[in-house]
């Protein structure tokens, strides 16, 4: 694995969960890898559970680790080539991502959609000037498309609470007051059709998600005829994914909102986000205390995630 921005590029879902079980049994079994090589993870947007994770699968696996909050105390950065730089931007990416790369053995990059631009957005431009400039290995944190340490996660916990060889997996669409990216549900949909399980999606129209990471998941407007029998509800916002409306938010519905009664038409599900998660818009507060919410152990699974994916690219390098 060159670089790391999709959860294809783990092989097969056997190969991921033995990469997974081998770091959770052997956490700092590797420490001599990482020795005298540092991990700089860029932040062009917020994020608690991404840092946190990922820093410590470094630490578990020796590396040094520097963190860049550009939009706090760095150069303000121009993304776009050919404009003329008379604004409040100082430096370019063109010169910064070199350099940063400089400074380190592999680059870690959060950069969300800006969901103006579907075509900039889709063309995953930040990441992938990072991926041709950086000299360096390269993995994603949450780009404008994909969010693969998460679906990652995401899989290891579905792995972990099974019952069934092939659980039912609805991922449902709920109310958020703000224009989300669609970065974390294409991801978990492309997950979903790697590790094969029986994948419904649900969500209102005008939200269907692209079918480059849908593939051949059931694709719903009945939130309450997917929630049937389900195994696992995974729930998230996402704004409007492509035409004119690309990036708003035109449902506020929030018969959408995740909560016991809804749960009860599932087989007992377990309830999944990949947090932060608004209270009461996304899922009630009965469903995320309740004692089949996965919030937590997911967000665990992310230490997990992140460090088999850094091992391979420090094997590799
Ligand atoms: N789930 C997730 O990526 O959380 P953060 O945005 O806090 O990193």
């Amino acid at each position: 694995m060159e670089h790391f921005t999709s959860i294809k590029q783990l092989g097969s879902l056997h190969e991921a969960m033995e990469a997974a079980k081998y770091v959770k049994e052997h956490p700092f079994a590797d420490q001599e890898l990482g020795h005298n090589r540092t991990l700089l993870m860029v932040f062009f947007n917020n994020s608690l559970r991404t840092r946190l994770s990922t820093q410590k699968a470094a630490m578990n696996l020796g590396m040094n680790v520097i963190v860049l909050d550009v939009n706090q105390g760095a150069w303000k950065l121009e993304t776009e080539r050919g404009v003329v730089m008379d604004g409040d931007k100082s430096e370019h990416l063109l010169e910064a991502i070199p350099v940063m790369g400089c400074y380190c053995d592999i680059i870690g990059v959060r950069s969300f959609a800006g969901l103006t631009d579907r075509e900039r957005d889709y063309g995953e431009e930040v990441l992938n000037q990072f991926i041709r400039y950086s000299g360096k290995p390269v993995f994603s944190m949450e780009a404008a498309t994909r969010h693969p340490l998460q679906t990652y996660a995401d899989i290891i916990t579905i792995e972990e609470h099974r019952t069934k060889a092939r659980p039912k997996v609805v991922m449902t669409w709920a109310p958020h007051p703000k224009a989300l990216p669609q970065a974390v549900p294409n991801s978990f949909a492309e997950g979903m059709e790697f590790a094969g399980y029986d994948f419904v999606i649900a969500n209102p129209e005008g939200y269907d998600l692209p079918k480059e990471f849908t593939g051949n998941a059931v694709v719903t407007h009945d939130q309450d005829e997917a929630l049937r029998g389900a195994d696992f509800v995974y729930a998230k916002n996402w704004s409007v994914p492509d035409g004119p409306d690309y990036g708003k938010v035109l449902c506020r519905d929030r018969s959408w909102t995740v909560t016991a009664e809804k749960m009860a038409l599932t087989d007992n599900a377990f309830f999944m986000h990949c947090l932060p998660v608004r209270r009461n818009m996304i899922v009630s507060d009965e469903v995320i205390e309740g004692p089949r919410s996965l919030v937590i152990p997911e967000a665990a699974n992310r230490v997990v995630s992140a460090q088999a994916v850094l091992k391979q690219l420090l094997e590799r390098d």
